[in-house]
């Protein structure tokens, strides 16, 4: 039968194809400063530094490939009506073939000018283009001329898709969460969202921080979890 699955994503599921995730031994987080490169103080301190970090991490993402468990999760769309909501800036869900996909974080290959997609005035991402894998660079300017900025949801600053995840979660019949920590709110506590009977799926290797009588943990890595994770509600 036709399901709606709602699958939340965080960094664990693209790990496998070789994209450092921020908290595990060797991630981001221990070799730079989340304050100075990920939140809008840093962006105000030193802009030319978070620029240069996203530079990199758009030139790694362009020799990255959509692993075993982004096709899954895009598999999943054959038989389910699939939300993806990912806190993922990468593009591995779209290359897999996911159609529909809520990015909470933002887009890495997204540029926008500072001035574009105020809140206050609705939120909106007319203004937003799409660079690719290319840079930018301090001094760099949108149409209106105003400081271009990467098109990312950083700490200190609301997120705002965070409305449109919740009514996927509380509509969904399933949900399953593969890779996230979940440390970093409001997306970490989407989960409590989930009607009271619906089955929560946790696919990741290591403990999760979350207990709730809903959740059965898959512990294994993403590709291999979702193998497991298919089996379970394909009824094999
Ligand atoms: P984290 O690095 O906090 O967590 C990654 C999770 O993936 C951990 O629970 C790991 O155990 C798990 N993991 C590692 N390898 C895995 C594998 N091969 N298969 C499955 N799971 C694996 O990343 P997120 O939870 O995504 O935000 O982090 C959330 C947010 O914090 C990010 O979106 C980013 C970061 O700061 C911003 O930069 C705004």
């Amino acid at each position: 039968m036709k399901k709606k699955i709602a699958v939340l994503t965080g960094a664990g599921v693209s790990a496998e194809s070789g994209i450092s995730t921020f908290r595990d031994s060797g991630g981001l987080w221990e070799n730079y400063n989340v304050e100075d490169v990920a939140s809008i103080e840093g962006w105000r301190r030193n802009p030319g530094l978070v620029l240069d970090f996203y530079n990199a991490r758009r030139k790694q993402l362009a020799s990255a490939r959509p692993n075993a468990a982004h096709l899954a999760i895009a598999g999943l769309e054959k038989d389910h009506e699939v939300t993806v909501i990912t806190q993922n800036v990468d593009n591995l869900h779209e290359r897999a073939g996911s159609t529909r996909i809520i990015h909470l974080h933002g887009e890495l290959t997204k540029v926008r000018p500072e001035d574009c997609c105020n809140e206050a005035d609705g939120y909106s991402e007319a203004g937003v283009f799409d660079i690719g894998y290319g840079e930018i660079h301090l001094g760099d300017k949108g149409p209106d001329g105003a400081r271009l900025r990467p098109h990312i949801v950083w700490f200190g600053e609301a997120v705002p898709k965070i409305s449109r995840a919740i009514e996927v979660v509380e509509k969904a019949d399933i949900l399953l969460i593969v890779g996230t920590s979940l440390q970093v709110y409001p997306a970490a506590g989407l989960y409590r969202y989930a009607g009271i009977r619906t089955p929560i799926y946790i696919i990741d290797p290591k403990d999760v921080p979350v207990h709730d009588n809903r959740i059965v943990h898959i512990r294994e890595v993403a590709t291999r979890g979702m193998e497991k994770f298919v089996g379970i509600i394909s009824g094999k």
